[in-house]
């Protein structure tokens, strides 16, 4: 099915975004992009070791900076990084050019896919703390969204249908 828009994944770390967008873009037969692997690429480094040298602000710009670029592009399922959403023009510009689908989980089910993750740095130290305050921080902003689904208990594959059967 070619898509008229971009497919854009939203939501928390470690609610699947990056899984199941590669079934969405083999299933739809669509080129996949990844805002993070894009930042990773553009900037020569990982997330992390750029969190690390010079910050979450310069990460925030680089991240804005390739989703512009990205939804200026014919249209793909494009999977994002848990913060996207904390800047409104980010918000704004995936509103108006693509159907926003956020992934969601129970926090305890979050917790317990997010344990011992290494690779995000803003889990690093009390990661239940950090999880549950960057929750309550964005959860308006999740629900800034076409849809919202729950993947609690799901297989990849069942999200990624109903994704297309929601869009
Ligand atoms: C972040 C989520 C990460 C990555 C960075 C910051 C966040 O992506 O962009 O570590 O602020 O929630 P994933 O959601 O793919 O883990």
């Amino acid at each position: 099915m070619p898509l008229s828009k971009h497919l854009i994944l939203t939501g928390f770390m470690g609610t699947g975004k990056t899984t199941v967008g590669k079934l969405l873009a083999e299933k739809l037969n669509c080129p996949l992009v990844d805002t993070d692997a894009e930042v990773e690429k553009s900037v020569k480094q990982s997330i992390s070791s750029l969190f690390a040298e010079k910050g979450e602000a310069v990460f925030r710009d680089w991240e804005s900076r390739v989703l512009k670029e990205v939804l200026s592009g014919p249209p793909r399922v494009v999977t994002t990084g848990g913060g996207i959403v904390l800047r409104q023009e980010n918000r704004r510009m995936m509103r108006s050019l693509g159907w926003v689908v956020c992934l969601t989980a129970d926090r305890d089910e979050l917790l317990h896919r997010l344990k011992g993750d290494e690779s995000r740095p803003l889990l690093q130290g009390n990661a239940r703390q950090k999880v549950e305050q960057l929750l309550e921080e964005r959860r308006g902003y999740y629900r800034d969204s076409d849809w919202v689904i729950d993947t609690t208990g799901k297989t990849p594959e069942e999200v990624a249908d109903e994704v297309i059967s929601a869009i």
